[in-house]
């Protein structure tokens, strides 16, 4: 059998080797990257839109009305983006997660998750299927996704106090709304429910304690509330260690008023340390991106809303599925591409830019996380 090759130059970006072969890599659940990490968890981005301009992601003054963003033609389709995802889990994917900028404004989402829950591992295996959102429309969407397969969401929600809420979010949008979306999450049973915090020293630190205390109250051990340091991932949001609480501080904080103790990870590669209330409340969780990176574990990929297979989250260039998928491949061939391009892929930006921010990243411009996905 002569030897076959996909011949694409603008799939990886280094000019020079233009041609992948096909044998390079079959699908085996079986990857491991240079570091040795597996692929397990893809991100989806399903549109680069929002409807907040939180200052941490999107800040007003640079996603204004003049911002391009990307026209509906340059979007995967659900068929383009299902046929990813089946060859990513043919590599060992697991775990698919819908991001954005705001995954409910993508129209007919549902259909997606419909498609995307018909899939199942070599070994037979449902997916785990999530969504991250800012909760704005959840109300009105959730029973259809609860319906479409959708198995647990991931709500974010940076202040319980509305004044704060609405500075966070920079839209004016009240707290009540995304409080009412939870609801209707957990009345269709999409649990376990996580709620994402990202705590910026000086502007919703002090929400903290109040957003645990309410979580604990209105909800007990059946959701997760979850702290982010704020990280300097995009170009756009001015960030500055300043800014930073660091986990550690979290937990201090809360741990005098609602004493806790630290949990074994559920699963190698996770973002979250896990802690515990003593009194059994329940958990939350810190991710702590910048003050102790977790990219040893890192088996995450992200497909951009237009077809770019991203490699970490501080990446500055995708490969361009897109490009495979809309021309003449078979499926066999775009999973050797993948399989190569993860076989190759050695990034750990946290990691270096804890040793000293001299080291990381390759001095170009990062790619934005409501375009890449969270
Ligand atoms: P679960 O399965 O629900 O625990 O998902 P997850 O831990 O992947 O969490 P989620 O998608 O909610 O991610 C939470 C936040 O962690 C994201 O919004 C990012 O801020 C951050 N995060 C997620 N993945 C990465 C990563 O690979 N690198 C870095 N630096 N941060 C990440
Ligand atoms: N730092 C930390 N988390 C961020 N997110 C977006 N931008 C940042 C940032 N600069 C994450 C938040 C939000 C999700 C959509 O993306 O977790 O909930
Ligand atoms: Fe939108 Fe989420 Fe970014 Fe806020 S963090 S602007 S809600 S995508
Ligand atoms: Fe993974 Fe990059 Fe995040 Fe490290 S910085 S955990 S490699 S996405």
């Amino acid at each position: 059998m002569g030897e076959t090759f996909i011949p694409l130059a603008d799939l990886r970006y280094a000019a020079d080797v233009p041609r992948i072969p096909e044998t390079a890599l079959p699908p085996g659940g079986l990857l491991a990257d240079r570091l040795g990490r597996p692929l397990r968890d893809l991100r989806i981005s399903v549109t680069d839109r929002c409807n907040f301009r939180c200052s941490y992601c999107m800040p007003k003054e640079v996603f204004d009305k003049a911002y391009r963003f990307l026209p509906h033609s340059s979007l995967l389709s659900f068929e383009e983006i299902t046929r990813a995802a089946r060859l990513f889990v043919a590599h060992g994917v697991s775990k698919l997660r819908l991001t954005g900028g705001e995954p409910l404004l993508r129209k007919n989402l549902e259909l997606l998750i419909e498609q995307l829950a018909a899939l199942r591992t070599p070994e037979g295996e449902a997916l785990d299927i999530t969504l991250t959102t800012n909760g704005s429309l959840l109300e009105r969407k959730a029973e259809a996704l609860r319906a479409a397969g959708l198995r647990r969401v991931t709500v974010s929600l940076d202040a319980l106090d509305d004044t704060v809420f609405r500075r966070m979010n920079d839209v004016d949008f009240p707290v009540a709304d995304v409080l009412r979306g939870i609801d209707a999450a957990l009345r269709v049973g999409l649990a376990p429910i996580k709620i994402n915090m990202v705590v910026k020293r000086g502007t919703n630190d002090h929400e903290i304690v109040p957003l645990a205390r309410h979580v604990r109250d209105a909800y007990g051990p059946g959701v997760i509330l979850r702290f982010i340091e704020y990280m300097d991932v995009g170009a756009t949001n001015g960030w500055c260690m300043d800014e930073v609480l660091p986990s550690a501080a979290v937990v201090q904080r809360l741990t005098e008023v609602f004493p806790l103790q630290p949990l074994q990870p559920n699963a190698s590669g996770e973002t979250a340390a896990r802690w515990r209330y003593l009194d059994g409340g329940g958990e939350i969780g810190v991710i702590s991106s910048v003050t102790q990176a977790f990219c040893r574990d890192c088996n995450r990929a992200r497909l951009s809303t237009e077809g770019k297979l991203f490699l970490c989250l501080f990446a500055s260039r995708g490969h361009d599925l897109r490009t495979l998928l809309r021309g003449a491949y078979s499926d066999e061939q775009i999973a050797a591409a993948i399989g190569l391009i993860w076989g190759e892929r050695e990034d750990r930006y946290s990691e270096l830019r804890g040793a000293g921010a001299a080291a990381a990243g390759s001095g170009e411009r990062r790619v934005e996380m409501h375009y890449i996905g969270g």
